[in-house]
């Protein structure tokens, strides 16, 4: 059994992917091209912003939109403390400092309530300038946007949507991949949008920060074009061959694979609920199912559960065994009186089982049969 699997996906898009990849081979267009005009249009319209910006992947689309958004030395960046690296990597890279947050247990999400106490927190501190909150929709759950903007709002604190894990997501009628000035998302092979190797994209309806992006992307190109450098930038473009693998994936996505995905998520529901406390649904929108992620009694149990599931064929993963707070490279940074205990609640306790739109009701009874037999 695959975790995700891709090679179903292929067989039923093959005919599109296949014709496309010749297509590229035959104009001999590689670095940018029509296929990524084209994917750019397409994207922007369907989480209905005005700009796109396909770039390299999801850690420099953030990078992008830090660099835009002007924030480096002396900046606090608020990130959920449960998230992959690259939601706030980039924007320590760039000398701000991350200031972690604890998560909701109800959606696994930025919790508004610790992220309000933290920014007061690096307020009353007075070293550091409070200037952006990067909010993630974790494993395609969307965040409450209402009460993180109305944060963001109070405080003046410039808002990203880290969206890497929700495209297809949704949040009161609004495509995840619309929320805060800038939003980003990855197309990483197993993303709900995934090609066939690295791939990322930026989002914003704001002209201005629009062209920044681009330029930055483009080793910071002014109006004349790539030898007209204005700013400094780096060099993260998609490839024309992505675009071109990612078209007919996305017209899919939209037609029927969130679907299927909602259909699996019900079914595992149905067949683990009472067993195990199943993952949060928005109250006010729709997952992506990025991940289907349980949580076990404690880290003892959970280590049984994986060695059982995996004497039976069945593959398992952690999305994420270490709450950021806690991994090496910040342990070293103030938690300015913030304890995590949600964040590392939930770290010591999740699993991941199988999860993609292919998968079909025989794998789901077996993973539901063997995961009951494993309690
Ligand atoms: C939440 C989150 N943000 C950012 C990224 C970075 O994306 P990429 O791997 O394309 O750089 C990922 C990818 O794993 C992610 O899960």
């Amino acid at each position: 059994m695959e975790f995700i699997d891709l090679k179903a996906q292929y067989r039923a898009l093959k005919s599109e992917i296949d014709a496309n990849i010749q297509a590229v081979l035959d104009a001999g267009q590689f670095i940018g091209g029509a296929y990524v005009e084209a994917l750019e249009e397409k994207l922007a319209a369907y989480v209905g912003r005005k700009h796109c910006i396909a770039c390299g992947n999801g850690t420099d689309a953030l990078q992008a939109a830090y660099m835009a958004l002007g924030v480096g030395a002396g900046d606090a960046v608020f990130c959920p403390d449960v998230t992959f690296i690259s939601s706030v990597e980039p924007a320590y890279m760039l000398g701000a400092v991350p200031v972690f947050c604890d998560i909701s247990p109800d959606s696994y999400n930025l919790d508004p309530a610790s992220l309000e106490r933290q920014v007061r927190a690096v307020l009353a501190e007075g070293r550091l300038t409070p200037k952006a909150v990067v909010a993630v929709d974790f494993l395609g759950n969307p965040c409450d946007y209402d009460a993180i903007e109305a944060v963001c709002e109070k405080y003046g604190l410039l808002l990203l949507e880290d969206a890497a894990q929700s495209t297809g997501a949704s949040y009161k009628g609004r495509m995840c991949g619309s929320f805060g000035i800038v939003s980003t998302t990855s197309f990483f092979p197993a993303k709900t949008l995934g090609c066939y190797g690295d791939g990322g994209a930026i989002f914003t309806d704001d002209d201005l920060l629009a062209a920044w992006m681009r330029s930055i992307c483009v080793h910071g190109k002014g109006p004349g074009g790539k030898y007209d450098n204005v700013r400094v930038g780096f060099n993260s473009r998609l490839d024309n061959l992505q675009a071109a693998i990612l078209l007919p994936k996305l017209d899919a996505l939209a037609r029927h694979e969130i679907r299927d995905r909602q259909a699996a998520a019900q079914r595992y529901a149905a067949g683990l609920s009472g067993a195990f406390p199943l993952p949060p649904v928005p109250a006010q929108g729709q997952h992506s199912w990025y991940q289907y992620t349980l949580l076990a009694e404690d880290s003892g149990q959970r280590e049984r559960i994986i060695r059982r599931l995996d004497e039976e064929g069945i593959p398992t993963n952690i999305y994420y065994p270490t709450p950021q707070h806690a991994l090496p490279v910040f342990r070293g940074l103030a938690s300015y009186g913030e304890t995590f205990p949600h964040a590392t609640d939930y770290c010591s306790r999740t699993f991941s089982i199988p999860m993609h739109p292919y998968l079909d009701e025989t794998q789901q009874e077996k993973v539901i049969r063997a995961l009951r037999e494993a309690l």
